[in-house]
């Protein structure tokens, strides 16, 4: 879970302003926009959000960040979705479904760029995204692979119905060590039980 390579592939369709509203006021998702290099530069900048990804990229210049959104807006069969909160004018984050056409159901990622963490942000914004994944794209299983120490992530997927799958060993790298992953995935059914104190509509 985190960020991934993009697939290309057809224009996107336009979107998406859904919300979730609660104590944290607004969270929602919109699709990526030119005006958004900024905050995306910041993000993959920001060590102590990236340091518990899969991937953790030694350097993201603005060039980078520029091919990035561009991706993003094309689409093709990955979804990434900026991450909106009150009270901040630019987007805090983005939570993305990677390969919506595999037969497995799509992978969820998501990165909370700002360091607005731990406050029920990324619980949210995945339920937002997840809730796409299964009514907007008909999936019946999303899945993700998550750093074995990255306790925050598997804490707010738990929450949101998803379950241990399997230990992935040796899955990921940083500095030349290799470390574990865990595969974690959640059920439509399961997912909905889970969320029925969010107002996802
Ligand atoms: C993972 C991420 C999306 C979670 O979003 P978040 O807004 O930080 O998390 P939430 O506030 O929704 O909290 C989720 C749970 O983790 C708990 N938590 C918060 N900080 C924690 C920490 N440092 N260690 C362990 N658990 C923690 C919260 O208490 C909450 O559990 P609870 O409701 O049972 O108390 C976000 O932290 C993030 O973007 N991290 C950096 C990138 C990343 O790791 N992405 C996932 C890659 S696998």
């Amino acid at each position: 879970m985190g960020e991934r390579g993009d697939a290309d592939g057809a224009a996107a369709a336009g979107l998406c302003g859904f919300a979730a509203a609660g104590k944290l006021g607004t969270v929602a998702l919109r699709r990526f926009e030119p005006g958004d290099v900024a905050a995306v530069h910041r993000w993959f900048n920001n060590e102590r959000a990236t340091r518990t990804l899969v991937v953790q990229r030694k350097s993201f210049s603005t060039k980078q960040a520029e091919d990035w959104v561009r991706r993003a807006i094309r689409g093709g069969e990955d979804r990434k979705y900026a991450i909106l909160m009150d009270g901040r004018h630019e987007p805090v984050g983005f939570t993305a479904l990677y390969g919506l056409r595999r037969e497995s159901g799509p992978e969820l990622g998501a990165l909370i760029g700002d360091d607005v963490r731990s406050q029920g942000l990324g619980r949210r914004a995945e339920a937002l995204a997840l809730h796409k994944a299964f009514e907007e794209f008909g999936a019946a299983r999303v899945y993700g692979e998550i750093p074995v120490f990255n306790d925050r992530a598997k804490r707010a997927v738990a929450k949101l119905g998803w379950r241990y799958e399997e230990l992935l060993p040796n899955h990921g790298q940083r500095d030349g060590e290799s470390f574990d992953c865990e595969l974690w995935a959640v059920l439509r059914p399961d997912f909905y039980r889970a969320v029925a104190d969010l107002d996802l509509d």
